[in-house]
C-alpha cells in the first residue's frame, strides 16, 4: 500500500461574511507533512476540536484544493492526476465523514444508502450481490433488520445513523479507510462494535486513518499516533511510546487531562 503523501500542506478557508460583519479567514492547516517512514496500517490523528483534522482528511480525498503544498494518494499528487485517475483514487477511499446528518442521502432508506455506493460502480447484474453484502453489514454492525426499510432521515438515532455510515463506507471493500471520529456518536457496547468491524478489515490488508479528539482511543485503536495542534503536526510516533513519553507540551496536557485510574 503506498503510503498517503502529506507535504508541507496548507488551508486557507476565505473569511465570509456574516449576519455580525466580516468573518475573517483561517489557517486551517499551517505546512502539515506527515512521514512516509513506516508502513500505513492504521495511523490515527488527534487534537481537539479546531485543529484540523477534518480538513487534513478532506485534503487527504480531494475534496479540499490545498492552498499550497502537495497531497498524493496510491503514488499520485490529486493535481496531476487525470479525471479517470481521480475516479479510481477516490473509489479505492472509504470515508466515513463526520457529520452522518448531513452525508447520508435523506431520501433513502437503510438498505438503500448502503447500496448506493456499490449501484454506482456496478452494473444492474450485480446489484443482488451489493444487497446482499449491504444486508450482511448491516447485521454486523448490529443495525436490526426491522430498520433496513426505515428512511435515513426519520427514526433513526445518531448513532445509528453513523453505523448506517460505516456500513456505506465499507461495501466497496476500500484499500485505505478515512474515518472522521467514527465512534463519537457510539455508546460503549456499539463502539466496540464499530472498531472490531473497522479492525477485521485492516487484518485482511485495509489501511486505516483514524480520526479522534480521544487520546486513548487513538492508542487502542492505532499503531501510529500525529497529533494535530492549531493546524499544525506537534508529534508523531509510534501509539505505545507517544503515550508512554510524550514530546509535546500539548501532548502531555491531553494525557494529563485524562481520567485516572485511581
Ligand atoms: N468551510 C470552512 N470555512 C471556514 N472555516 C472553516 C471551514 N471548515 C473549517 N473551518 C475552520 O478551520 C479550522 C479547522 O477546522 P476543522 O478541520 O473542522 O477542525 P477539526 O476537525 O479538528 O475540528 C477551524 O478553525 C474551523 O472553524
Ligand atoms: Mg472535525
Amino acid at each position: 500500500m503506498n503510503i498517503p503523501g502529506v507535504e508541507d500542506l496548507r488551508v486557507y478557508y476565505e473569511g465570509r461574511r456574516g449576519l455580525f460583519g466580516r468573518k475573517d479567514g483561517v489557517w486551517a492547516l499551517k505546512g502539515v507533512s506527515l512521514s512516509r517512514a513506516a508502513p500505513l496500517g492504521r495511523l490515527a490523528i488527534v487534537g481537539e476540536s479546531g485543529s484540523g483534522k477534518t480538513t487534513l482528511l478532506r485534503a487527504l480525498l480531494g475534496l479540499i484544493k490545498p492552498t499550497s503544498g502537495v497531497v498524493s494518494l496510491f503514488g499520485k499528487s490529486w493535481e496531476d492526476m487525470t479525471t479517470a485517475e481521480k475516479l479510481s483514487a477516490r473509489s479505492m477511499c472509504g470515508y466515513i465523514p463526520q457529520d452522518p446528518y448531513g452525508a447520508l442521502p435523506p431520501t433513502l432508506n437503510v438498505l438503500g444508502a448502503v447500496t448506493e455506493p456499490w449501484n454506482i460502480v456496478h452494473n444492474r447484474a450485480e446489484r443482488a450481490e451489493g444487497v446482499r453484502r449491504a444486508k450482511e453489514l448491516l447485521t454486523e454492525l448490529k443495525l436490526p433488520e426491522e430498520m433496513w426499510n426505515e428512511r435515513v432521515r426519520y427514526s433513526l438515532s445518531g448513532g445509528q445513523r453513523q453505523r448506517v455510515a460505516v456500513a456505506r463506507a465499507l461495501i466497496l471493500e476500500p484499500k485505505l479507510l478515512l474515518a472522521d471520529e467514527p465512534t463519537a456518536m457510539q455508546d460503549v457496547s456499539t463502539r466496540a462494535e464499530v472498531l472490531d468491524a473497522l479492525n477485521r478489515r485492516v487484518r485482511s490488508g485495509m489501511s486505516m486513518i483514524l480520526v479522534t479528539h480521544d487520546l486513548l482511543l487513538a492508542g487502542r485503536a492505532a499503531e501510529r499516533i500525529a497529533v494535530l495542534y492549531k493546524g499544525e503536526i506537534v508529534e508523531e510516533g509510534e501509539s505505545q511510546a507517544v503515550l508512554a513519553s510524550p514530546r509535546h507540551g500539548y501532548t502531555r496536557a491531553l494525557l494529563a487531562a485524562l481520567p485516572r485510574l485511581e
